[in-house]
Parts: C-alpha cells; structure tokens; sequence
C-alpha cells in the first residue's frame, strides 16, 4: 500500500493514529510530517512516541530544533521550522543512519536530509478539531507500515 488517508476529529485519535504507527514502526524509519502551524504535527509526534513507549511528555522542539526521546528505540524529534532557507550541517544524517525513528516536522525546509526511503505525512486542517492526515510510503517497509495500521 502506497498511499493511505486518514481522517481524526479530535486530538485524542490523532494521538491514537500515531500510537498505531509508533507500534508498527521498526528501527531506522524517518517520518517527514508536513502541514501549517496548528495542522498537529508535534501532536502525532506525542502518539508516535507513546506507541514507542516513551514515558517522558513530547513538546514542541521549535526552540531546540531537536529533542531525542527513549522508548523501545530512540525518537529524534526535529522541528525545522527555523532552519528555512538555511542549509546546515548539524550532524543530524548520521542521527537518521542510527537504529532510532526520526520525526521531522516542515522536512520542505531540510531537504537536503530526506533520505531515498521514508514516509511522508502531509496534514491538512479540515475544520476546527478535524484533521486529513495523508500518507505517502516511499519504500517497502514504509509501504508494508500502511498495511499495518490501515
Ligand atoms: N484532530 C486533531 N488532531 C490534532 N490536533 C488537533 C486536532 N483537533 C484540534 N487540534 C489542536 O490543534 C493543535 C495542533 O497543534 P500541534 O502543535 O500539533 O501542531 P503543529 O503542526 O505541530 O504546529 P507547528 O507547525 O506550530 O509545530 C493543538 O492545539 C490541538 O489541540
Ligand atoms: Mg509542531
């Protein structure tokens, strides 16, 4: 399965859609989550890190740009929203080279990390508290995740 939509109408099932993938997912997965600011991007971010098991409360990383939780694996969470029209070397392609699961919300702005295979996310704002979450498997372990929580 190439390409699944998904619709939640309220934050608790969007948690509940990330937790799925968090359980699915397996070692080195990136996951680019794109959509406007509001769209919930960090708020799937929180389910993908509670189906991985992190205990710790994930917040926005807007000021850090990453912030690396521990669950059954790690989860390095990247905010690029402040690295637009910037290209830098901040070590983060080896991060995505370890056995953890990179997150990275507005990937457009770092495109110069995306690697060949991931899955990518984008979010739409319906109305009020429904969001389309659209997914795009690039890669047969991407493609077999959609599988999973579909
Ligand atoms: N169905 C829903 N799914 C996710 N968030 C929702 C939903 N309905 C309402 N919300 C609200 O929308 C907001 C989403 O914020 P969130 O921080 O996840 O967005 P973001 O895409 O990460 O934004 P930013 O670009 O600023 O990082 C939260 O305030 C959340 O409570
Ligand atoms: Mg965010």
């Amino acid at each position: 399965m190439k390409h699944l939509e998904v619709c939640t109408e309220n934050l608790k099932q969007t948690h509940e859609l990330g937790e799925k993938i968090g359980r699915a997912a397996v070692r080195n997965m990136v996951f680019l989550l794109d959509g406007d600011l509001g769209a919930g991007k960090t708020t799937l971010t929180q389910g993908i890190a509670r189906g991985l098991g992190v205990r710790r409360n994930v917040t926005s990383p807007t000021f850090t740009i990453l912030k690396v939780y521990q669950g059954r694996m790690p989860l390095y969470h990247i905010d690029a929203y402040r690295l637009e029209g910037t290209v830098q070397d901040l070590g983060f392609d080896e991060l995505m080279e370890d056995e953890g699961l990179t997150v990275i919300e507005w990937s457009q702005y770092v495109s110069y990390l995306i690697p060949e295979e991931y899955m990518k996310i984008t979010i739409t704002l319906l109305e009020e508290d429904s969001r389309k979450f659209v997914f795009e498997a690039c890669g047969a372990q991407y493609e077999k995740l959609l599988e999973d929580i579909a």
